[in-house]
């Protein structure tokens, strides 16, 4: 379906030494791609975030698989379907900067994460910074999660809750710890606002930071964050922790030299970025799902008890494995609200899709929330069956129809942390409450950037010991 156009990505640099950098195409190259332009001055913007589903849904439906729109000012083309998932994620000959797909969101605030580097240089530093996610510091990790999650779980009491800002704070303090190897307290709280203020800017429709507008608010906040991760820093090389920074303090290139001290404290930032929401947004569409089907609820229950020997106690990181049903229904529940709906390239060369030519420079969008609602590979796709997720029914689908951490050389480094904190997570929640919604409750969800209940996810838990 898809071929690429020899020759190689255009050599030069731009001002900023990206040697892949390629500038976008003239606005009529993009004239044979069906599509629209939406409304004068601000284009497809607006419908666009409004609701971002709906919208991929009614274009893809209107004018096909390949689709142009123009939004923040700019033409691109968007590409449904699987196998355009994998032509743009696995991206076997280099042809698509993931740098340039994320940079005008991302580079102000959270530059040099992995997200935002190309091929060898990211390559190199993925390398290094994979160290981190072996056995024994996860064990450790796992660790650090069960206190916390168990302290936090505790507090939680009886009654009605708003389920999301419960379960975000309790992310925050699990990152503080596991992440940065902190105690709670106000260091942490006041490392926290700064890194919800920069979460916050990097969505922020002014990109200048100036005094008052959220994008000032974030710089200051980063500008925070890097003094004192560069001091902890130090203290982590000279006398390193259990936490995943003492890990990236002591991470190695190929030829054995530590990182520099600049690119560490960058990646540090922009992993808790990328762990944050992710986390808060997912664990609240499986609550979700989990108190509207409350025989999966106690399918889960049953099966946390026994994997940890009993209720409320560490969840071991030995017993992960045996956490088949969570994982199944985790999987489900990303698939019904993926918190990456969308994921952002640049062509760096010209290349067809679908009978057409698309430019080099053009900014191409690959949606993991169209091809999870796509009836072909998910028969009633608004139903919640995580047997869709069994080892013969993953087998029969193609293996691009289910992208919620991405894939090739970008996909999610965090995975395995993500599943292991769901578990535990899970484990705490369910063998101290059940939870329950009342009848016909169907919360509202903001589908952009990060998939969220607009209410919060009003929840009732039942203290079960
Ligand atoms: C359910 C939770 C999560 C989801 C759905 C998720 C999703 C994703 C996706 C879709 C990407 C690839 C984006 C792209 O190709 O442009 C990604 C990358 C990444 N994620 Fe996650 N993520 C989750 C949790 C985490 C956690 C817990 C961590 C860290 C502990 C993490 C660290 C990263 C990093 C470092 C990258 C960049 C990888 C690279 O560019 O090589 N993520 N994630």
């Amino acid at each position: 379906m898809a071929s690429i156009a020899p020759g190689r990505p255009q050599d030069v640099q731009n001002e900023r030494g990206n040697p892949h950098w390629t500038s976008p195409p003239r606005a009529d190259a993009l004239d044979h791609i069906p599509g629209t332009d939406g409304w004068p001055v601000v284009g497809t913007t607006i419908t666009q975030l409004a609701d971002p589903i709906g919208f991929a849904e009614r274009m893809a439906a209107r004018y096909g698989p390949v689709y142009r729109t123009r939004s923040f000012g700019r033409r691109s083309v968007n590409l449904v379907g699987a196998d355009a998932n994998e032509l743009v994620l696995f991206d076997r000959e280099r042809n698509f900067s993931s740098e340039q797909g994320w940079g005008p969101v991302l580079n102000l605030l959270f530059p040099r994460g992995l997200m935002l580097l190309d091929f060898d240089m990211h390559r190199l530093d993925r390398r290094a910074l994979s160290a981190a996610f072996k056995p024994e510091p996860m064990r450790n990790y796992c660790g650090l999660l069960n206190a916390d999650i168990a302290r936090g779980t505790q507090s939680w009491g009886a009654g009605p809750m708003a389920f999301y800002p419960a379960i975000k704070a309790l992310t925050l303090e699990t990152a503080a710890t596991s992440f940065l190897g902190l105690p709670l307290g106000p260091e942490a709280d006041r490392l926290n606002s700064a890194f919800v203020d920069m979460v916050q800017a990097s969505i922020a429709p002014v990109r200048r930071p100036l005094p008052f507008t959220a994008m000032g608010k974030g710089v200051a906040g980063r500008r925070l964050m890097v003094a004192y991760f560069t001091q902890l820093l130090r203290k982590r090389r000279a006398d390193p922790g259990q936490d995943m920074f003492s890990q990236f303090a002591l991470a190695t290139r190929d030829d054995g030299a530590l990182l520099p001290e600049d690119l560490v404290v960058d990646h540090m930032i922009f992993l808790m970025m990328a762990a944050h929401d992710t986390i808060t947004s997912s664990m609240t569409g499986l609550i979700w799902q989990l108190a509207r089907h409350p025989e999966w609820q106690e399918k889960l229950r049953g099966e946390a008890r026994a994997a940890a020997g009993g209720d409320a106690r560490p969840l071991p990181f030995e017993a992960l494995g045996q956490m088949v049903l969570t994982e199944m229904a985790f999987k489900e529940a990303l698939r019904i609200l993926p918190p990456v709906p969308a994921t952002p390239r640049r062509a760096l060369r010209e290349f067809s899709f679908g009978g057409y030519r698309i430019p080099a420079g053009t900014g191409v969008g690959i949606s993991a929330a169209s091809i999870h609602a796509d009836p072909a590979h998910w028969p009633d796709p608004a139903r919640f069956d995580p047997l869709r997720f069994t080892a013969e029914e993953i087998a029969k689908r193609h293996k691009y129809a289910w992208v919620p951490f991405g894939g090739g050389a970008h996909m999610c480094l965090g995975l395995h942390f993500a599943y292991m904190q769901v578990k535990v997570l899970v484990h705490h929640i369910l063998t101290r409450y059940e939870i329950s919604a009342a009848p016909g409750y169907a919360p509202a969800w903001q589908a952009w950037p990060i998939p969220k209940p607009r209410d919060g996810l009003q929840v009732l838990l039942r203290p079960l010991l």
